[in-house]
């Protein structure tokens, strides 16, 4: 039994997510946790809501409140899908949290203390008419790079750039329009990045197991001198984590708070500090996951997250931790994912245009969704969500293929042997024969599993499927029944002993079926199976057993190209 640290990037507070975020971070992370549970390793699961920033106020402006409240209802509405999904996290927090102003102020001050902080007099667009400085996504205009009149005063959403407020064509207030603007000097820290880049580039280099996407991006960044530069960390905004040396005033600060990139990923140690309960001593039970010097380490810290957050990830949060001279756990595997694009085009939160979290739960229960997504996760190369393939997946892999195998044992056996797991029989070459392909396939299906391969992992699981129904077919317990009783009911055993082995292994991908497929096997057995041989013989003769609801729904052409129509305009 090992210990493993997850966390899924948090993410931001201002709306509902669409599934491209989600099959980016969330999903895959909860595919991960459950697993390890299942495997028996104790696993603490963290996410959150990244509610600073001007994502955060421009996003509360536009519902017309005031950015607390509209940060703490759209945090309870995002852990309410959250878990609808079936997002397993030991704590969902929010990097608002007291816990995160003392950490973040506290890792500001430690870098301070060592060298890496630097104050460095900037000019920033300052909005006569707004009477403010407009940094990050309060400033609009045309990309210097591409020519797009909408790219922010952060980063071109169309060419993906990174920007300087001051960078842009024709700026204007994204929070009035005007363009009486000007150009202000005002003080900032910086994050001295630059100096810290021989201990992160020997930390990346010793990384030699982490998937390409995750090492090529942290490499183009620390050589390229673009991401290296030293980064400002503080902002002249109202809403965010005050400035602050520890718990001592940072002179020349007042009044500006922190830069939203610096202080969310210290939230994954704030999250993990607010989730243990008052009990004993809070303070050793978290520390135990994130102080190498309290036992942190023999765990091992897993990151989920799109390939735009990497950069972050890979250099911006390790100097924080490396500069902070603490013995902070640093990540040990940054699992990073393509984009998922939809029908044709991106998926745009700003644009509203994709399916949305609530939306596709309001049209299908989440095991559809977690299934499809998983299967078809953008790992080598973006991945393309379109309502034919949609349709297809689930009709055939979960429909036909898991569902049908289900109803199929279940309503036989209900009708010749009633509902109990029938007795007598002995195994003959067939059984054996299955046997061994399905414990090969286990092992193939663990070894994906455990390097986080996520496509692969759920072909595999589709083929251990599979393997359950081509018995079934060549078996034919229907036809056996008519000359051979005993062997038919031995057959039906069988089947009903692999329906509980498939909830089992398909727990982290649909576990709500999962727990469907146990409660009709009225068993709580979820042990995962070391043998299938032995693991096959968990449900005895004489165990009662109920017909499960139905598993799977297909959906028809006609639902296909309704919910095709009603998506593919922009969510208002
Ligand atoms: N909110 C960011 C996004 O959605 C992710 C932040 S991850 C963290 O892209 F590391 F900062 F926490
Ligand atoms: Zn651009």
């Amino acid at each position: 039994m090992a210990r493993h640290l997850i966390t899924s990037a948090i993410p931001y507070i201002n709306g509902i997510k669409h599934l491209g975020n989600l099959v980016g971070s969330q999903l895959p992370a909860d595919l991960s946790a459950r697993y390890l549970r299942q495997r028996g390793h104790e696993v603490m699961f963290i996410c959150a809501t990244d509610e600073h920033g001007t994502p955060a106020e421009l996003a509360a402006k536009k519902a017309g409140k005031p950015v607390a409240e509209y940060c703490a209802e759209m945090h309870a509405t995002q852990a309410g899908i959250a878990q609808n999904f079936g997002l397993s996290f030991d704590h969902f927090g929010r990097s608002s949290s007291e816990r995160n102003h003392v950490l973040t102020q506290h890792f500001a001050g430690k870098l301070d203390e060592n060298g890496y902080v630097s104050e460095v007099e900037e000019r920033q667009v300052y909005s006569i008419d707004d009477g403010r400085f407009l940094p990050d996504r309060y400033i609009e205009g045309t990309c210097p790079n591409c020519g797009y009149d909408k790219a922010r005063g952060d980063q071109c959403e169309n060419c993906t750039k990174q920007l300087d407020p001051t960078d842009l064509i024709d700026p204007r207030s994204a929070i009035s329009g005007s363009t009486n603007l000007e150009v202000r000097a005002t003080k900032h820290l910086y994050l001295r990045q630059r100096t810290l880049r021989p201990e992160l580039e020997a930390w990346i280099d010793s990384k030699n197991d982490w998937p390409i996407l995750t090492t090529s991006i942290a490499k183009k960044w620390l050589n390229d001198g673009d991401g290296l530069q030293d980064r400002g960390i503080t902002r002249d905004l109202d809403w965010g984590i005050p400035v602050k040396k520890g718990e001592k005033p940072w002179p020349g600060m007042e009044g500006k708070v922190f830069y939203v990139w610096f202080d969310a990923p210290i939230e994954y140690i704030a999250g993990t500090a607010e989730c243990t309960d008052a009990r004993g001593e809070p303070d050793a039970a978290w520390r135990r996951w994130w102080r190498l010097d309290e036992g942190a380490d023999d765990v091992t810290y897993t990151q989920f997250m799109g390939k735009d957050n990497v950069p972050f990830h890979t250099l911006s949060f390790p100097a924080t931790i490396i500069g902070s001279g603490e013995p902070w756990k640093l990540v040990d595997y940054i699992k990073s994912f393509n984009y998922l694009t939809y029908d044709g085009g991106q998926f745009s939160t700003s644009q509203g245009r994709g399916v949305f979290m609530d939306q596709a739960l309001s049209i299908l229960p989440a095991d559809y969704w977690r299934w499809w997504l998983l299967s078809h996760a953008p790992e080598s190369g973006d991945a393309e969500f379109t309502w034919d393939n949609f349709q297809q997946s689930v009709n055939k892999d979960l429909a036909d293929v898991l569902g049908n195998f289900v109803s199929r044992i279940t309503k036989f056996c209900r009708s010749k042997f009633g509902e109990v797991v029938p007795q007598g029989g002995e195994y003959g070459p067939e059984e054996l024969a299955l046997i061994d392909a399905i414990d090969a396939r286990v092992r193939a299906y663990e070894g994906f599993m455990d390097r986080m391969e996520v496509r692969k992992s759920a072909s595999e699981l589709r083929a251990i499927w599979v393997l359950g129904n081509e018995y079934l077919q060549s078996a034919a317990p229907w036809t056996t029944i008519k000359t051979d009783e005993v062997r038919a009911a031995m057959q039906v055993r069988l089947g009903l002993n692999l329906i509980r082995l498939y909830a089992v292994l398909s727990a982290p991908f649909i576990p709500f079926a999962a727990d469907t497929m146990l409660a009709g096997m009225q068993t709580d057995d979820r042990a995962w199976p070391m043998d299938a041989r032995s693991a096959l013989e968990t449900l005895p003769a004489g165990h009662a057993f109920t017909v499960p609801e139905v598993l799977f729904a297909k959906i028809s052409d006609e639902q296909r190209d309704e919910w095709q129509e009603r998506f593919k305009g922009i969510r208002t």
